[in-house]
């Protein structure tokens, strides 16, 4: 095999450049561009980032034509059967699966920072009754830095591992306050002898009238859903928490970033448009008619739950979703559910149709989730609150790895500009 080339040659206007390559542990080599403004006074074009790499990172690692998804090198299948979530977070987090000792010590920490600031309750209270979950996750999580003032000094790394431990265990309950809020029911504060799954179904859907007991398969279904939305490397959201921390902003701020990049429906919003679509397909019969609208170019209808920027293959998730639909569901007795039959056969059908394969459109994970969540009991609006409180610590473990990279810089995107060159103002009456 030939060695890899040390350079690469950039030829442009009669000029030429040698620019430096770098190899990664796993993947495509990268062209490192950081001196071509500086040395060739040219930019690159790349609107969406289809072909740039933004940081280096040991996190996460995706092989999207393989549909392979790694976290730290271990494979999420093997994490969905072997692991559960809390352990997955330390994993993420600190780069090793831990030793019990290190696990017992760490469910623990995040176990005792499971309660918000009493303050915390009158916040939500400002709310509108109907605001959606997500419009109260953003606003919440980002007053969180008025709350815990000392967590967001970023540059004391003992601040960042409590602000991290502290988004963590309290993501859980500001979801749950969040869904209690807008359905009119008392907040319930968080039960620390329940696992990390089963207390945030406590906190949803507990009321003091009555006692509730959390089935172990739910509670196990939703520690799944948690651990196989955890990290995914640069996506949308998680670019911007890097983003929005890269100026130095609180991990606070810089996460409530984050939850609102994760809302739209091209991103996070997805498992919410997914169950609604799918409910307005309604019936097996109808499934062509939205398979012609999907394809039909002048019809922007898109299948929800279908595609990914970087996975031209199965995405590894919604294969373990699938499975855990099928459990959740006949645990619930809902088997015969309409919805679950009309998912499968889309599915069936697109992965058998031309446009689809051609273009390498397969489930996402959330094509699965939504129907797992909503048999659960959970509505549409709580759908991408909890993806967000599942990205939680993905987020924290790439903020504070970009937090502690001696090469970080603020991020500055630059611009190919189309707009008008240099001109005189002109005055109100002669325009
Ligand atoms: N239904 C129909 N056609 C689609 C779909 C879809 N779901 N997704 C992509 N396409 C088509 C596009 O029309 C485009 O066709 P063209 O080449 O003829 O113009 C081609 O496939 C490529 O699509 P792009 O939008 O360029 O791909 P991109 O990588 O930018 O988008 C995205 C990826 C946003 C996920 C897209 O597939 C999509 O909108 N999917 C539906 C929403 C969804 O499920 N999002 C969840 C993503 S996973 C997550 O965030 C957890």
């Amino acid at each position: 095999m030939a060695d890899k080339p040390a350079t690469a040659t950039l030829s442009f206007g009669g000029r030429s450049l040698e620019l430096p390559m770098q190899s990664p542990s796993v993947g495509p080599d990268v062209i490192d561009i950081r001196k071509l403004y500086a040395e060739g006074d040219i930019f690159t074009y790349d609107p969406g980032y289809t072909s740039t790499a933004s940081c280096m990172s040991t996190i996460t690692y995706i092989d999207g034509d393989r549909g392979e998804l790694l976290h730290r090198g271990y494979p999420i299948d093997q994490l969905a059967q072997k692991s559960h979530f809390l352990e997955v977070c330390y994993l993420l987090l600190y780069g090793e699966l831990p030793t019990a000792g290190q696990l017992e010590d760490f469910e623990t920490r995040v176990t005792r920072h499971t309660m918000l600031h009493e303050q915390m309750l009158y916040f939500f209270r400002g709310f509108r009754r109907d605001a959606h979950p997500m419009a109260i996750m953003v606003g919440v999580v980002g007053a969180m830095s008025a709350f815990y003032h000392d967590s967001t000094d970023i540059a004391d790394p003992w601040q960042r591992e409590v602000a991290a431990i502290r988004m963590i265990a309290k993501m859980p309950t500001i979801a749950a306050w969040a869904y209690k809020y807008s359905i009119g029911q008392p907040f319930v504060y968080p039960k620390n002898s329940l696992d990390y799954a089963a207390n945030f179904l406590n906190m949803c859907f507990a009321v003091p009238a009555e006692d509730y007991v959390v089935d172990p398969i739910l509670s196990k279904a939703m520690d799944r859903i948690m651990m196989l939305h955890a990290d995914h490397e640069q996506n949308a959201s998680t670019s911007t928490v890097r983003l929005a921390g890269s100026s130095g902003a609180n991990p606070f701020a810089s996460i409530a970033a984050g939850i609102a990049c994760l809302w739209g429906p091209a991103h996070g919003g997805a498992n919410q448009a997914c169950l609604e679509m799918l409910r307005e397909i309604g019936t097996v019969d109808r499934i062509p008619e939205y398979i012609a609208r999907a394809k039909d170019k002048d019809d922007p209808f898109r299948l929800m739950g279908f595609g990914h920027r970087v996975y031209k293959n199965f995405d590894p998730r919604a294969k373990v979703m699938k499975e855990s639909a099928d459990e959740v569901l006949a645990l619930l007795g809902v088997e015969d559910n309409e919805t679950l039959k009309v998912a499968k056969e889309l599915e069936r059908i697109a992965l058998e149709d031309d446009f689809f394969v051609e273009k390498k459109l397969y489930p996402n994970v959330d094509f699965y989730s939504g129907i797992i969540l909503n048999a659960m009991g959970f509505p549409t609006s709580m759908f991408t609150p909890i993806f967000a409180l599942s990205r939680t610590v993905g987020w924290i473990s790439q903020w504070k790895e970009m937090i502690a990279d001696p090469q970080q810089k603020i991020g500055r995107p630059r611009q190919l500009y189309t707009g008008a060159g240099r001109r005189d103002y002109i005055e109100v009456e002669d325009r």
